[in-house]
């Protein structure tokens, strides 16, 4: 057993200060143990959220010595052994109090994003796909929900004026699902992807990529293939020729 010290951010509205802490660490804790530590020890209005303390709510999200992390899948022992631990919360999402924030910003995203489309004259059941097809849509299915792309992605997180033109990587990720879903029958995806959810204003950092705990490649298997397929819809005569004969 040892101590370490805590940095947390304290505060409701945007208002507020650190406050310090020094707290127990026993071997195998990760930061949520230490955060319930100090709730049951010495602040028991310390405000957190989380849910499952197993990696699959996305509950927990919140900022690790300035590095978006889920608090119940950081160990302490892979942070840096020396200085506090600092504790804030999502830079990206207004506060609400202490490390929660208020993450409303990516539910009114994802109402933005119509839904699958069934293929017309197929009822459910009579659906088939080619495996390939099946399994890239599982690796974006993994997400939780936990925002820590969103919160990361620097379009956003210093730039509260682009919020209502993009939609962030765990969005522009479903598109990409939907629009390389075999039978996802819903028109102009990509032109949608462009002009109504920010595409454009990705520049391929793959910031998102980095922070995914459920690790999805997004930058790779969903942003970049959908910017190419935008391209491609744009700039390729035949395939700009296909979309139009297409669409009669
Ligand atoms: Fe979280 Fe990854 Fe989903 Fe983004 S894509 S919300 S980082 S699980
Ligand atoms: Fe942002 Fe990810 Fe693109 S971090 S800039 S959405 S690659
Ligand atoms: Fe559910 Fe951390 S408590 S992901």
């Amino acid at each position: 057993m040892s101590t370490r010290e805590f940095r947390i951010w304290r505060g409701a509205a945007g208002e507020g200060d650190f406050a310090s802490y020094r707290v127990e660490v026993n071997e195998g804790e990760v930061v949520l143990d230490l955060v319930h530590r100090l709730q049951a020890t010495q602040a028991p209005d310390l405000a957190v959220r989380w849910n499952c303390k197993a990696g699959k709510c996305g509950s927990c999200s919140a900022e690790v010595n300035g590095r978006p992390r889920l608090l119940c899948m950081t160990r302490m022992s892979a942070l840096p052994p020396d200085g506090p631990v600092v504790l804030t919360p999502l830079r990206a999402f207004p506060s609400v109090r202490d490390l929660v924030t208020d993450v409303g910003f990516n539910y009114a995203k994802a109402r933005e994003v119509p839904s699958f489309v069934p293929p017309p004259g197929l009822a459910p059941g009579e659906y088939r796909m080619a495996q390939q097809d099946v399994e890239r849509s599982q690796e974006f299915r993994k997400c939780i929900e936990c925002f820590l792309c969103q919160d990361t992605c620097h379009v956003v997180r210093d730039h509260e004026e682009n919020k209502p033109a993009f939609a962030g990587p765990r969005f522009l990720m479903r598109l990409a699902e939907l629009d390389m879903h075999p039978l996802d029958a819903a028109p102009d995806r990509k032109r949608a992807a462009q002009e109504e959810h920010g595409l454009g204003y990705c520049n391929i950092t793959k910031c998102c990529t980095e922070v995914c705990p459920e690790h999805i490649r997004i930058t790779d298997n969903a942003l970049i293939p959908l910017k190419e397929r935008v391209a491609d819809r744009k700039y390729d005569p035949l395939v700009w020729l296909g979309s139009k004969i297409g669409r009669r």
